[in-house]
């Protein structure tokens, strides 16, 4: 997975290639690469590192300046992130110029034929084939090449083409990956994401699988593989730019923190009515599909999406009183058990475009599963593959670490829960009631949490400067909600966090704790609290360092740990999303105090599009 752009018109390509990719290096950030037309040759230029590693080069030693170009920003998959694996990658003559977001599956194989064909290659990736390919096949004219070599591609992929004997041209290609166009005056410009496009245009076209958009200064035209021209019904975007911008804040992943509230707000508008809770698409599907009750129910995600799955699950579980699994995308696609048109499968992905929640969803459908998908991502390939979309109005999340995601998406499923519950007559409808009061407070209690947690959890953050090791404990929910924390600490703050259910230490992990080492124990869940402080007891008896997460008021927590958090209480499905505040703020102020870029963790990239 990578970020792509691509930009045709009367103004310099370099600067708008630049600021696009910018705005898409959440996606990928270990190179960056440009190619550069001026109508009659072609100039490339890559660099390891970020976009603005890219920009200092050609700060230094500028390209022929042009008004048409393509560019990409790499998350390197296949082949290390150096200069020479960097995308524009082309074929040993410089005839075709190609960037790639995506996995070509069969590139072993196409890679011998064209080796048995007198071809070398310079790079590790599976990307080179295509330069390659093209070249092989080249017929003279650009379009019709790619009509011939797209078909022996197998994978998903979105792909940027230029030829160097048709200098004026890009082709753009988009199979189960994402790309879109963006229409300006007198301009085209092509994107793997919106974000990039946004201060440019807002009337845009995803490309859909088996087409392909030929972009010249004067015309876009798309058309299917076979040549037939289609009219693309334009999309226009909703977001508006300062939902992109930082504004005031230092970084994105705590104005996203802080978005909460908001976005929660936005994903219970509509559906949370006077009378219950309305999500009229999934009763619609639920009617058409004739589907009154279920076998069985899987959530499948992946990272964090996974632990909105786990705890999904259990509220599924207790309202529906059937068997309720959360599995991970990328085991469920090879290791699922007996699947069949009577059991449900939940979807879960923020960005839409998860290749192993993708795989997964594919591998659902092909056993007659009807799926759910619950994205943040309307046009996203999840959505559209799915039978039904249940949309989070998260609004964009830019940093890398999934934050409003998260907790959008519980609220997502707690209300999907619901009305599956009223529908399939499920013995939670009369916990229903109690709910619904609940949700119709929860993005006041967010607020409160935000307020409450911000600044403890800041000096907190302080104190584990100088750890390298930590451990969440929580039972049942809290488990779940530990292992979310574990994440965040890990892939922001680089620190060694492991969770565990708290009754599980004394099986082995106890060796582990020694004097002084920080546990975060998290005790929101009333029925579970006695059992908890006894498990937070035995970790203090090891003379642990441990701060509790408990509710408002809970003084015997509050007796047992060193520092103690409150947070307000509320409905026990709903803590998840509560409790995740103060760890999501642990989380970047303790990359923050390390020194760490919060917003893009080192090795990661948002929008995993390779499996
Ligand atoms: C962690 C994180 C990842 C994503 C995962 C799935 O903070 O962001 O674990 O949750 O890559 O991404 P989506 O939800 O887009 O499918």
């Amino acid at each position: 997975m990578s970020g792509i752009v691509g930009y045709i018109g009367r103004h310099s390509a370099q600067s708008i290639l630049l600021d696009c990719l910018k705005k898409l290096d959440y996606r990928g950030y270990d190179s960056a690469g440009i190619a550069v037309s001026d109508l009659k040759k072609i100039d490339i230029r890559r660099e390891k590192g970020r976009v603005e590693d890219l920009e200092a080069s050609l700060q230094l030693e500028p390209i022929r300046p042009g008004c048409l170009g393509i560019g990409h920003t790499r998350w390197a998959s296949h082949g290390t992130p150096t200069v020479s694996n960097s995308h524009p990658l082309s074929d040993e003559e410089g005839r075709f110029y190609v960037v790639h977001n995506g996995i070509i599956e069969n590139y072993q194989q196409l890679k011998k034929f064209l080796i048995s064909e007198g071809h070398h290659f310079q790079t590790d990736t599976d990307t080179e084939v295509i330069p390659h390919l093209l070249a092989h096949f080249d017929t003279g004219n650009f379009e019709e090449t790619v009509r011939k070599v797209i078909p022996q591609l197998k994978g998903a992929f979105a792909l940027a083409l230029m030829s160097t004997a048709h200098p004026n041209q890009i082709i753009a290609v988009s199979y189960d990956n994402p790309l879109i166009i963006g229409f300006g005056q007198g301009e085209a410009y092509l994107s793997s994401d919106i974000p990039a496009l946004l201060p440019y245009t807002k009337e845009t076209y995803p490309i859909k699988n088996g087409e392909i958009a030929i972009l010249t200064q004067t015309n876009v035209e798309v058309k299917t593989l076979a040549g037939e021209k289609i009219v693309p019904e334009k999309v226009t975007i909703r977001w508006n730019h300062d939902e992109l911008s930082l504004q005031t804040y230092e970084h994105f992943m705590l104005k996203e923190i802080t978005e909460q509230p908001e976005a929660i707000k936005r994903t219970l508008k509509g559906r949370l009515i006077e009378s219950g809770v309305a999500i009229p698409e999934v009763e619609a599907f639920l009617e058409e599909r004739k589907l009154s009750r279920f076998e069985k129910i899987t959530i499948v995600g992946s990272g964090t999406s996974h632990h909105s799955g786990m705890i999904g699950k259990k509220i599924l579980e207790t309202m529906l009183d059937i068997p309720v699994e959360a599995a991970i995308s990328s085991e469920f696609s090879f290791e699922h058990g007996h699947l069949n048109d009577q059991q449900l499968v939940i979807a879960l992905s923020q960005s839409g475009e998860t290749a192993d929640t993708i795989s997964a969803l594919k591998e659902a459908k092909k056993y007659g599963a009807p799926t759910i998908a619950i994205t943040n991502y309307r046009k996203s390939t999840l959505a559209r593959k799915s039978d039904c979309l249940v949309y989070t109005h998260a609004g964009p999340e830019l940093a890398v670490p999934a934050t409003k995601a998260y907790t959008a998406q519980i609220t997502a499923l707690i209300l999907l829960s619901i009305v599956l519950t009223e529908k399939t007559n499920g013995p939670g409808r009369k916990m229903v009631p109690v709910l619904l009061d609940a949700l119709h407070s929860l993005a006041d209690d967010v607020e409160k949490c935000l307020i409450m947690t911000q600044d403890a959890i800041d000096q907190f953050a302080q104190v584990t400067n100088d750890q390298e090791h930590l451990f969440l404990i929580g039972r049942g929910l809290d488990y779940v909600l530990a292992l979310e924390g574990a994440l965040k600490l890990q892939e922001v703050a680089y620190l060694h966090a492991d969770a565990y259910a708290a009754g599980e230490m004394k099986h082995g992990t106890m060796a582990l704790i020694t004097p002084g080492i920080p546990v975060i124990a998290l005790a929101t869940q009333q029925h579970l609290r006695d059992k908890a402080i006894n498990n937070i007891k035995e970790i203090k008896a090891r003379d642990a360092y441990v701060v509790g997460i408990t509710t408002t008021g809970d003084d015997e927590v509050s007796a047992v740990v060193d520092e103690v958090l409150y947070i307000p209480e509320a409905h026990p499905f709903l803590m998840p999303i509560l409790a995740a505040i103060p760890l999501q703020l642990l989380a970047y102020y303790a990359g923050k105090v390390r020194g760490y870029n919060v917003d893009r963790p080192r090795n990661l990239a948002k929008s995993l599009t390779v499996e």
